[in-house]
This record gives C-alpha cells, structure tokens and sequence, in this order.
C-alpha cells in the first residue's frame, strides 16, 4: 500500500475517464452556448460570509463547509456549490441584465463518502440574472432536459414545485411545524432535530418512522400566494407546450435554503435512492439582495457530473470518447526521424504519437499495436538513406514503401482528411 492515496471522498479521475468528463462539458457548452450562455470562472474558494448566505439551516453550511482561516486571517471557505459565487460576482461587476452564464467545475462538502456522493465533485450549470418570466424557468429547465437526452439517456424524471415567495414559505414553515409538532411521538430523533432547524426539510426523510407524518402533512400548494399559483402554472403550462415531461411534486423541497417558488430536480430511474438526484435548481429571487446587491431575481440548475456519469453507465451510452492516436511512428535508427515525423504530422493535424529509448522493432511495434493507431510509419535505416518510409495498416498488416514527401497525402487516401 503506497504512502499516500487521495483523500476520503476523493478520487483521481484516470485516462480515460477523464476525456470523458471534458466531452460532457463541451456537450454541456454545446447545449447551453447556442441559448445565449457564457462562459463564467468564479474562484474556488471565497469569504466564507458569500456562502452562509445560502442559509444557516442547511446542512451544506452548517455542515458540510470547508472553511478555514488563511495566513492572513481571513475566514474563507471552499465553495460548496457555484450560485451564491455567481451572485456575489454579479453584485461585485453589475452586468447588464439579463446575465446568462454557465460554468463548471468542482465544489466541496464534507459529506459522509459514498457511491455517487463525493467531498469533491463536480457540476455543470447555468444562471440567468434579471428576469422573473416563468418563461425564463421554462428554457432552463429545457435546456438540462435537452442536455440529458443529447447525452442519451433516457431514464430521467423531471420533478417540479413551488416553494412560493418568501412570505408562503414561511408561514408554509409555520404550519408544517404544528403539524409535525402533533406527531413527535412517532417521528425520528433525526428527523425532530431537523423540524427544530428547518421543518421544510423534514419533509426529506425517507426514514419509515416518518413516513405516516409526512404522508399526512399540509400540502405547499395550499399556502401559495396568488402570484406564485399563476407563475407556477404558467411554468408548468410552458414545458407541456414544447413536451418537456414533468411529474409536479408538491414534497419536492430542496437542499438549499435560498430557493423562491420554482424548483425542480432531476432523477435518474438507473440510479440507487439515495444518489438518484442528477441535478437540481429553480428560483432564488432573494439571493443577490441577501449579498448586498438589488432586488434581483435569479433562477438555474446545477447537474452532478460524477452522477451524470453514473447514471450513463447504468444505461450504457455516452462511452468515453476515444483517445487513440491515428499514426505510430516506428524509428529504428535513434529516433531522431521520428522526432521529425512526429511533429511533421501533427502539423497537418494528424494525430502521432512513438516510441522511446531506442528500442527494438520488435518492442516498438508492440509499443505501435498498443496504441490503437490504425497506421504505424516505419523507418529503418535503409529507408531514412533512402528518404522513404514503410506505411503499414495495423489492422490487415498490409504495407507499401513510399516517399516521405509523399506521406501526407498518402495517409489522407488511408485515413481521410485530418479531422
Ligand atoms: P444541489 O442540489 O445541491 O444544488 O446540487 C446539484 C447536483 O449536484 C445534485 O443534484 C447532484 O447531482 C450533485 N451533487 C451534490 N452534492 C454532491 C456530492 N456530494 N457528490 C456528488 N454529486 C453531488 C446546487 O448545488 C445548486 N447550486 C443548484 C442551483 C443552481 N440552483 C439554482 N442554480
């Protein structure tokens, strides 16, 4: 056993793994570019004020932040998710509004590790700055709907609520916790501590003890205000419009605590229970002003890369891509030829890759069967007198010797044009 391995809930994501991961981002970027969406970098770790502004209730901040004091003496923390950073960056820079943005990256929670669930993960996503338009709700959550079936896959449900504004929620939050109050003989210790904290995320439990109260709790539908009815519905009526299915969830509450009439998540069937949230988002009208900044509404998704992964896994598309070489080049007089080939056709836009330390044919050839290449060029000492090369196809062992110069537009004829 080495030394050092990587860290509980942490994991190295290997070749070829890891070029599967880039291409989910350019399929992301490929998705959300085309809608208006740019680009946005924020900084992995920000003024740990940014981030309990997400909530003292939540478990992301009262339990799960990375947070320390730096050599300085500031108290930062690593981010635990990139919406609040998009808000604190939008209040810092004052973007013309509508700001549509997207990003991806890490984020960090100390939760307790397990399959699909990470200390570090990452997330794609997108934010729009500006407009209340249910509308609005109604092309981002199309676009992390279309985002999934480009990917292929095809068990995700689609979960949708309102959580109303913020005067709903609470009295919402009021009546909820009467009514778990009345049942607190038979409800968990977890789930009591949680009602003390945050009554709405009770009704999270999946703990049998509680299944009975929360099966009989009052219903967020009843204690919306009239505003946050016709918002929903013009949401809802917005995704039936262009057929973007979705089941309406009246117990969907949210991790987070800054969410302000829609949200939703997505689940994928092919997943486990407890990790089956794919991705998530939906209103947070109040988050900018909680940051210092105007009254400005606010709504986006977040999708779980690892999960995503996972779940494309279980239904077997979106393989990673492959990051074979086209063309081996085989040099049995140093080297040095190689060196020349090498960076000759990757000029042209080939992809090339050899050998080293001046092995035999015989390993080198090995060397060029393992790389997936389909072309292997070969120089001996013959050929590099005589300015040829021997260009084999490694699937039929087929070969021909032909000029170097000739060599570009040979492997044009065997492979086509570079891509
Ligand atoms: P979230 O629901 O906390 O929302 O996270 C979004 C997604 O990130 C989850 O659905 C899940 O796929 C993935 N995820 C969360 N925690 C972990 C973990 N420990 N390991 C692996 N994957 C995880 C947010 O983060 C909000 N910022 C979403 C949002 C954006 N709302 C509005 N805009």
């Amino acid at each position: 056993m080495p030394e050092f391995q990587t860290s509980p809930g942490t994991r190295d994501i290997l070749p070829p793994d890891a070029a599967r991961w880039r291409a989910l981002t350019g399929e992301f970027a490929a998705v959300v570019e085309p809608a208006g969406y740019r680009a946005i970098v924020p900084p992995m770790f920000e003024d740990l004020g940014v981030f309990l502004r997400l909530g003292e209730a939540t478990d992301v901040v009262t339990k799960e932040m990375y947070d320390f004091e730096d050599k300085g003496g500031r108290r930062v923390a690593l981010r635990p998710e990139h919406t609040a950073s998009v808000c604190r960056a939008f209040v810092q820079h004052r973007p013309v509004e509508p700001w549509k943005v997207w990003y991806s990256g890490p984020n960090f929670r100390y939760e307790k590790p397990q399959a699909g669930r990470y200390r570090q993960f990452d997330q794609v996503g997108i934010e729009v700055l500006g407009p209340d338009d249910p509308l609005l709700d109604v092309e981002v959550i199309s676009l992390a709907w279309d985002f999934f079936v480009g990917l292929g896959l095809r068990g995700v449900e689609l979960r949708v609520n309102s959580l109303g504004d913020a005067g709903d929620r609470q009295r919402y939050a009021d009546e909820l916790a009467r009514h778990f109050g009345g049942h607190r003989a038979e409800m968990s210790a977890a789930a009591l501590e949680t009602l003390e904290r945050n009554p709405l995320r009770v009704l999270d439990s999946k703990r049998p003890e509680d299944a009975a109260a929360i099966v009989s709790a009052p219903s967020m539908r009843d204690h919306l205000s009239r505003a946050a009815v016709e918002h929903f519905a013009a949401v809802t009526a917005g995704l039936a419009e262009i057929g973007v299915p979705h089941r309406i969830d009246d117990r969907l509450v949210r991790g987070l605590d800054y969410y302000r009439r829609t949200t939703f998540e997505f689940v994928a069937t092919a997943l486990p229970g407890a990790q089956d949230a794919i991705g998530g988002g939906g209103r947070y009208d109040g988050l900018v002003a909680d940051l210092g900044g105007p009254e400005t509404p606010g709504v986006g998704f977040a999708l779980g890369v690892d999960r995503t992964l996972l779940a494309c896994d279980a239904e077997g598309c979106f393989a990673a891509p492959d990051g074979e070489v086209e063309v081996f080049v085989v040099d049995t007089t140093g080297g040095s030829v190689a060196m020349h080939i090498t960076r000759e056709l990757r000029r042209i836009g080939r992809s090339a890759d050899r050998a080293w330390d001046a092995r035999s044919m015989k390993a080198q050839m090995k060397a060029a069967d393992r790389s997936g290449a389909r072309v292997a060029v070969i120089v001996g000492s013959d050929e590099a007198a005589g300015g040829t090369c021997i260009v084999r196809n490694l699937g039929d062992s087929q070969q021909t010797t032909i000029a170097r110069s000739d060599l570009p537009a040979h492997l044009d004829a065997v492979l086509g044009s570079p891509a």
